[in-house]
């Protein structure tokens, strides 16, 4: 059986711990691919003519994956006997519905699931704070639980017993209520796309290779960045430009997520299914 492991990443973590994972499994002499969905969103897909063990990951955003990662679940299909094992990274506010809807995009696929993790991780929209919480995160901890979930794995797929998906539900009420419930639609119109600074902007492209979403397109002349629908409010293009020419104001970030995280008091840790 192939093991594939694809994940979105803007930030690095969710990449890091797909990293973890691979190295769990190789623990176990088991090979595995790494899949940036970059390439996905790019017009790519993996070969799918055996059985897969498919890994994927999503960062959560506004208590969801990432659209695209369902909808790559969906692209590749299941070829038959194949296993599913998602992992979503989190930045201590609330991990929200992300495991289960990637584990039941999944299970509407064709997979059987494997087991899941929720990876506790530094918070991406913090990136400019000094003092951010969880900075090392996914750490030598996460590191030995993420393999402790490669060896629980690939035993369930050798006995043929999938993981049953109730056991990835979030059970945080305040999660379950529709007041304090977020989507990708919301955040959108709450977050505005970064805003480019023309006169700065040297046209390198640079920003449009790092988005994940492939939302950038350069038009014109000279070229400019020009942000699509497709923008998940990632900020990776802020945080790339060597010109400094993408513009986000994060200031109100900190409060906003404290008082967030003081709403939602989801545990800050990483948890394995
Ligand atoms: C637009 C946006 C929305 C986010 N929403 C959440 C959230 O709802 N809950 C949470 O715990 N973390 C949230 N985060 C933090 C990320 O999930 C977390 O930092 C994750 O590790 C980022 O993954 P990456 O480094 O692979 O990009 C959000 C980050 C961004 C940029
Ligand atoms: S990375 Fe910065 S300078 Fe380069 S094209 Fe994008 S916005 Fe312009
Ligand atoms: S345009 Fe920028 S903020 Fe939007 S998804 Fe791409 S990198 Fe992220």
């Amino acid at each position: 059986m192939k093991h594939l492991i694809a994940y979105a990443s803007s930030a690095g973590t969710t990449r890091r711990a797909a990293a973890m994972i691979r190295d769990g499994l190789a623990e176990r002499g088991v090979e595995a691919e790494l899949f940036d969905l970059r390439r996905y969103t790019r017009g790519e897909l993996p070969a799918a003519d055996e059985p897969l063990c498919l890994w994927i990951g999503s960062p959560v955003y506004a208590q969801h994956p990432v659209p695209y990662c369902a909808a790559f679940i969906k692209a590749l299909g299941a070829p038959e006997g194949s296993w599913c094992a998602p992992f979503v990274a989190w930045g201590g506010v609330s991990t929200g519905v992300a495991l289960e809807e990637l584990g039941q995009a999944a299970l509407d696929a064709g997979y059987n699931l494997a087991g899941g993790a929720r990876v506790l991780c530094a918070h991406s929209n913090l990136w400019r704070e000094a003092d951010r919480p969880h900075d090392d995160r996914p750490n030598a901890q996460d590191k030995a639980l993420l393999a402790e979930l490669a060896g629980t794995v690939v035993e369930r797929i050798e006995v043929g017993e999938p993981c049953d998906i109730e056991s990835m539900r979030q059970r945080i009420p305040v999660v379950l209520e529709a007041s304090a419930q977020m989507s990708m639609d919301k955040m959108r119109t709450m977050i505005p796309k970064p805003e480019l600074d023309a006169a700065a902007c040297i046209g390198c492209g640079l920003c449009a290779e790092e988005c994940p979403a492939a939302a950038i397109t350069l038009e014109g002349e000279p070229p400019l960045p020009h942000i699509g629908p497709a923008c998940v409010r990632c900020r990776g293009c802020v945080r790339v430009c060597p010109e400094g020419a993408f513009l986000a104001d994060m200031s109100g970030a900190p409060k906003h997520l404290a008082s967030l995280i003081e709403r939602f008091q989801e545990p800050a840790e990483t948890t394995i299914y």
